[in-house]
C-alpha cells in the first residue's frame, strides 16, 4: 500500500472511494461536515434516519454522493462523541481497512486522521492510521491452487487527508506506520507458513536475508557451536528432532558506536509436540505458531531497519523443533544450562524456558540496557487473561511501566502479572537446582520465575504472547502482534524517551 499525506477540501478529492467518519448523535467532524455541506445535508439527513449503526466501526456506503468527486463515500460510525478515545478510533480505522481492501476502488481518500482528539496527537493518529490500513491489506498468499488462489482486489493508493500543512513530522510518522505494517506482514508470513517450511533454518534463513537487504550482521550458530557454548538446555530441545537446531544473532547498529543495546529474544520452536510428554491431538497444528516469539523479532527488526531507527539492538532466536523421537529427552532428564544452573526436566512440554534459558544467559555479553523476551510459553496465560493482552512480567518496574505504556501507544497492549519471591518454591526440584516447571497454580508466573534465575544481572522483562501471536477458528492465522508494541517501545528508546 502506498500513503500520501495531502491537505484537500475533502469534496473535490478524487478518488474510488473517499472515507469520512461521523459521530453516533449525528454530530460531523469538520472534513465530513464540510463533505456534508456540498452533498445539501445528504449525510446528516442520513444518519438521522438511523441508516448508519451507532457502533464504533459500523460502515454505510453511499454510490455517487451529490457534490463529492470521489465514486464512492464509505462512512464510518465513530460511537459517541463523548466516548471517542483510542479504542473508537482504532475500531473506525480497522472499519476503514477492512472496507478497502474489499473494495473494487484501486485509489482512496481518508479523512478520520483529521478528527480532533484531547488525547493524542495528529502525529499519533496519522502513524496509527498508516499502521491499521496497511495491515488491513495483509494477506497470506496461501499455497492454494485454483484460480481464486491469488485474486487481487482493494485500494492500493491512500491519500491521507487532513486540513493543515503537511510537514516533515506528519511524513514520519506515516512512514513508521507502515513500516511498522510491514514487520508484521513479516510475523504473520513466517507463523502462517506451515512448519514443515518455517523450520529452524528457514528462520534462519530469513534473518540472513534481512541483514543482507538492510545492512546489518547476522551470525548463525549450528549445532557445533551451541555445544562449544555449553548450551545443554537448548540442546536437551533439539534432542529429539532431525531438523537442526539454529541459534540466531541479529545485531542491529543505528545508534552511537558506544550505546548499550537492547535486546530481544523470541522463542523459535517451528513445532511443538510436546516432546515425550507428549500433547493431545486436538489443535495441534496450531503449535506451529511455537515460533511467533522469534518472528515478532524478526518483524521488529525489519520495522525499525526500516525507519533507520537511530538505536542499537540485538535480536537472538533459539530455533528449534520439539518432537518425540528415540534419542528425545524423557521426563527425569538433568540438564546443565549454559550459567551452569541444573535443570530437572519435569515436563519436556515446558521447552520454551529451556531454550530461552541459554538466549538470557547469552545475552550478557552485549551488556545491555535491557533484556525483553517474547514467547508463546505458557497456555496458563491464555487462561488468565484470555486473547487482548499480552502477559507481562518484568525484574524492574520502570521497564515494565514503560511496556505498559507503548502498549497503550501502539493498541498492543499488554498487562502485568506479579514476579514475587515467593513463587520461587514451586520450582524446586530433588535432584537439580530447579524443575522446569511449577505444578498446578500460576503456570504464567512460575514460568516467568524459572526466567528470572537467568536474567539475573540485567533489567529484563518478559512478554508471554501465547493468546495474542495468533488467533484460532474460521479466521485463524498469525496477528503479528507484539510487533507494534516492540516497535514503539524502541520508537520512545530512540527518541529518547524512556518513560
Ligand atoms: N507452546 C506451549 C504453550 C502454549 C500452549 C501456547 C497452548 C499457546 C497455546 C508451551 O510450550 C507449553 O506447552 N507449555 C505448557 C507448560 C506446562 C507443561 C507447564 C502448557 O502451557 O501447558
Ligand atoms: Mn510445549
Ligand atoms: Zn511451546
Amino acid at each position: 500500500m502506498e500513503f500520501t499525506i495531502k491537505t484537500a477540501t475533502p469534496e473535490k478529492f478524487r478518488a474510488g472511494i473517499l472515507v469520512a467518519g461521523a459521530f453516533a448523535d449525528g454530530a460531523l467532524p469538520a472534513p465530513t461536515a464540510v463533505l456534508d455541506k456540498a452533498a445539501d445535508g445528504r449525510i446528516a439527513a442520513l444518519i438521522k434516519r438511523g441508516d448508519l449503526d451507532e457502533k464504533a466501526g459500523s460502515t454505510l456506503l453511499l454510490h455517487e454522493l451529490p457534490g463529492a468527486a470521489a465514486e464512492r463515500v464509505l462512512l464510518v460510525s465513530l460511537g459517541k462523541a463523548e466516548d471517542f478515545g483510542d479504542k473508537a478510533y482504532r475500531d473506525a480505522l480497522g472499519a476503514a481497512a477492512k472496507a478497502l481492501s474489499a473494495s473494487a476502488a484501486k485509489d482512496a481518500g481518508v479523512l478520520l486522521a483529521d478528527t480532533d482528539m484531547a488525547a493524542r496527537t495528529l502525529d499519533w493518529r496519522l502513524q496509527q492510521a498508516a499502521r491499521i490500513l496497511a495491515d488491513g491489506a495483509y494477506r497470506f498468499d496461501a499455497p492454494k491452487s485454483g484460480k481464486d488462489a491469488k485474486k487481487e482486489r482493494g485500494a492500493k493508493k491512500v491519500t491521507l487527508l487532513i486540513a493543515g500543512k503537511v510537514s516533515a513530522a506528519l511524513e514520519t510518522a506515516v512512514r513508521r506506520g507502515q513500516a511498522i505494517a510491514e514487520g508484521m506482514a513479516l510475523a504473520k508470513d513466517l507463523g502462517n507458513q506451515a512448519g514443515n517450511v518455517c523450520t529452524p533454518t528457514h528462520l534462519a534463513h530469513t534473518a540472513q536475508a534481512l541483514g543482507k537487504h538492510f545492512k546489518f550482521d547476522v551470525d548463525v550458530l549450528d549445532r557445533d557451536d551451541i555445544e562449544k557454548l555449553g548450551m545443554g538446555s537448548f540442546l536437551s530441545v533439539a534432542r529429539g528432532s532431525h531438523e537442526p537446531p539454529k541459534f540466531i544473532v541479529m545485531h542491529y547498529k543505528g545508534g552511537r558506536s558506544k550505546a548499550k543495546p537492547v535486546v530481544l529474544v523470541g522463542k523459535g520452536i517451528t513445532f511443538d509436540t510436546g516432546g515425550i510428554s507428549l500433547k493431545p491431538g486436538a489443535e495441534m497444528d496450531e503449535m506451529k505458531f511455537d515460533m511467533c516469539g522469534a518472528a515478532s523479532v524478526l518483524g521488529t527488526f525489519k520495522a525499525i531497519a526500516r525507519m533507520g531507527l537511530p538505536i542499537n539492538v540485538v535480536g537472538i532466536l533459539p530455533a528449534t523443533e520439539n518432537m518425540p523421537g528415540g534419542r528425545a529427552t524423557k521426563p527425569g532428564d538433568v540438564v546443565t544450562s549454559m550459567s551452569g544452573q541444573t535443570i530437572e526436566i519435569l515436563n519436556t512440554d515446558a521447552e520454551g524456558r529451556l531454550i530461552l534459558c541459554d538466549a538470557l544467559t547469552y545475552a550478557e555479553r552485549f551488556k545491555p540496557a535491557c533484556v525483553i523476551d517474547i514467547a508463546t510459553l505458557t497456555g496458563a496465560c491464555v487462561v488468565a487473561l484470555g486473547k487482548i493482552p499480552s502477559g507481562l512480567l518484568a525484574n524492574d518496574d520502570e521497564l515494565a511501566a514503560e511496556l505498559l505504556r507503548r502498549g497503550t501507544d501502539s493498541g498492543d497492549r499488554a498487562w502485568q502479572l506479579p514476579l514475587w519471591e515467593e513463587y520461587q518454591e514451586l520450582l524446586k526440584s530433588n535432584f537439580a537446582d530447579m524443575g522446569n516447571i511449577g505444578g498446578r497454580y500460576a503456570g504464567t508466573i512460575t514460568a516467568a520465575c524459572f526466567l528470572a534465575r537467568f536474567a539475573k544481572s540485567y533489567k529484563w522483562a518478559h512478554l508471554d504472547i501465547a493468546g495474542t501471536a495468533w488467533v484460532s477458528g474460521d479466521a485463524k492465522g498469525a496477528t503479528g502482534r507484539p510487533v507494534p508494541l516492540l516497535s514503539e517501545f524502541l520508537i520512545g528508546r530512540a527518541d529518547g524517551k524512556a518513560g
